[in-house]
């Protein structure tokens, strides 16, 4: 059940440019959310900014009973959030959303993410390990810089293929490139996961069909309510669909199997 709190803010720091960290205690929020679900963050203490924005839980330590959420600022709503200090409390709802299925059987998966959509795969990553799913991450960033869950990854014994735009780190170029140098090898794979930018997702889905994996896909939509009453999410998943989805509370990860061409801020 998705809970309503102000919870005090226990770790605040900025990692790279514009990306930072930020852990709150909520012993019942850690003790609900599942890999893939997201908060619903209220900024201010007025109506302004009015919406909340939905973040992404990066990560939980149950021993801790803490939460962590790895964001980018890019409007005055995460701009105020990253003014919270250590005394501050964030005005969080959530967990929310579906959240991703594990395999109920061992084997070996696969994840790939871009830029911020590296924030829900965190979590994912480390629930797979604890179930001794063997985890190979393709994680693409602008430059090493801003590749900020790399440490992550490395700290928990995951295997990460970086892939880094200016070439400051790992493979140069796009992270879908680094699909290519698994190929045949994808059999080894029971599950793909995957969450970024748009045109990142649909290469991956392509190659994903392409190779009849089985895959689930974390989307972005503009979100208000978070809990599926607003319709601000609301869209069709492939364009000859007739019904609309609300990726709030029907995602936000869908399988590969419903989504046609991903667009726009997805
Ligand atoms: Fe309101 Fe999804 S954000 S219905």
């Amino acid at each position: 059940m998705p809970s309503l709190e102000k919870a005090p803010v226990v770790f605040h720091r900025r990692l790279s440019e514009n990306i930072y960290l930020l852990e709150y205690f909520s012993p019942a929020m850690a003790r609900e959310a599942r890999p893939g679900q997201f908060v619903n963050v209220r900024v201010g203490e007025s109506n302004d900014p009015f919406l909340r924005r939905p973040i992404s839980i990066h990560d939980v330590n149950m021993e801790t009973e803490c939460v962590s959420l790895l964001y980018k600022v890019v409007g005055r709503g995460t701009e105020m959030m990253s003014r919270l200090g250590l005394n501050d409390s964030i005005d969080i709802m959530g967990p929310l959303g579906n959240g991703f299925s594990l395999p109920d059987k061992a084997g070996r998966v696969l994840l790939v993410g871009g830029g911020m959509g590296i924030a829900p795969l965190t979590f994912l990553a480390r629930a797979l390990k604890s179930r001794a799913l063997e985890t190979t991450v393709l994680y693409g960033a602008e430059s090493l810089e801003k590749a900020v869950a790399l440490n992550f990854f490395r700290d928990h014994g995951i295997e990460c293929r970086l892939a880094t735009f200016d070439g400051s780190g790992g493979h140069k170029g796009l992270v879908t490139a680094l699909l290519d140098e698994i190929g045949s090898a994808h059999r080894l794979f029971q599950k793909l996961y995957c969450c970024g930018p748009a045109a990142m997702m649909n290469l991956v889905a392509e190659w994903a069909h392409l190779n009849s994996m089985e895959a689930e896909f974390s989307l972005e939509e503009h979100m208000a309510c978070g809990v599926g009453a607003c319709l601000g999410c609301a869209c069709k998943l492939k364009s000859d669909d007739e019904n609309y989805v609300k990726v709030c509370k029907d995602g936000p990860v869908f399988n590969l199997n419903r989504l046609g061409e991903m667009e726009g801020n997805r």
